[in-house]
């Protein structure tokens, strides 16, 4: 019998269930001479403001013991160039297109999720609440349970076509009251986690070693820390989690499957080697095959305490 990989996501139906996740893997297509896409269960596309930004000075990234640092300031085309000029490049392939979106008012994100509603070939949303509130002092979105509702409302309102997911910030006192109030609000899934805050400095010359002060720590060092907020986060709703964090190894993705996640998003792990994603796919079947797993979806939370 084929290992059955697919997965359901709040109504969208996946092929499997391993997404390349949002700024590890630019709209896709630059990967597409590299990666057949159509291997991947979803792409979720660099993130996306009202108006295209030029992000931060290099360097933006660098390497740490088991990660990496960035800042790259959210660099992006703009969501109208998206609709243009990428989303239509992209209408060829199968694979599941995810919109992953930000802004840094309210109102910004409802903008730029009503130009998204106008255009074909998106599957999903993915709300980016790791960003600062501009109105509110430069908190971010995603640091208090009050704020992150009050932006998933709004976007669940603006929106109709199609299910809005949420990614959650890592940096939270406790994920499972930032969970229940984001899905509350009408998050219909949540993807745990972005990056964490981090510095890295060079000693000989007193400086960071990106150009900004402090950047977002990803890779397998965070693994361990992102797993436990999944499973957290799991015992604290119903909704379909999406778990991310160092993965690079199917063992990596079933962990989190274990720990609650319903699919997986792969990062970092693109920069040392662009195929991660779809090695991980054909690593997976092979895996489940070893461990008698006929479909993944069965292991959902089979982490035994
Ligand atoms: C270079 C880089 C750019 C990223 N850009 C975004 C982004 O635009 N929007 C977003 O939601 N997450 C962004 N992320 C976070 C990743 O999607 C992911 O949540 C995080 O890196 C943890 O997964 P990983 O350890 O597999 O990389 C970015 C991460 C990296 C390394």
């Amino acid at each position: 019998m084929p290992i059955d990989l697919s997965v359901e996501i709040a109504g969208l139906r996946l092929t499997n269930p391993v997404l390349a996740s949002s700024g590890t893997f630019g709209y896709g297509l630059e990967f597409a001479h590299l990666v057949d896409l159509n291997s991947l269960g979803g792409i979720v596309v660099k993130g996306l403001s009202l108006e295209p930004m030029e992000g931060a000075p290099a360097p933006r990234v660098c390497e740490t013991p088991s990660g990496m640092l960035n800042a790259i300031g959210l660099q992006n085309v703009g969501v109208r160039a998206f609709v243009a000029e990428k989303l239509p490049k992209l209408s060829v392939y199968r694979t599941a297109v995810v919109a992953n979106v930000f802004g840094t008012t309210v109102e910004e994100y409802c903008e730029v999720l009503r130009i998204l509603e106008d255009a074909e070939g998106v599957a999903a949303y993915e709300l980016n609440i790791s960003c600062p509130n501009v109105k509110r002092g430069g908190l971010q979105f995603g640091s208090e349970p009050g704020m992150a509702a009050e932006v998933v409302g709004a976007a669940k309102r603006a929106i109709s076509r199609r299910r809005l997911w949420v990614k959650l910030s890592p940096l939270v006192s406790d994920i499972g009251a930032m969970a229940w109030a984001v899905a509350e609000a009408g998050a219909e899934a949540l993807t745990i986690a972005n990056t964490y805050p981090a510095m890295c400095l060079e000693v000989s010359t007193r400086t960071s070693r990106i150009a900004s002060p402090s950047g977002g720590l990803s890779g397998p060092a965070i693994r361990p820390i992102t797993v436990r907020l999944v499973h957290e986060a799991s015992k604290a709703v119903k909704i379909p989690i999406l778990g991310l964090g160092g993965i690079e190894k199917p063992d990596d993705a079933l962990q989190y499957f274990l720990a609650g996640a319903s699919a997986v998003q792969v990062g970092t792990a693109h920069f040392a080697d662009p195929r991660a994603s779809e090695r991980l796919v054909k690593g997976l079947v092979r895996r489940c095959e070893e461990l008698n797993i006929n479909k993944i979806s069965d292991i959902r939370c089979g982490f035994r305490p």
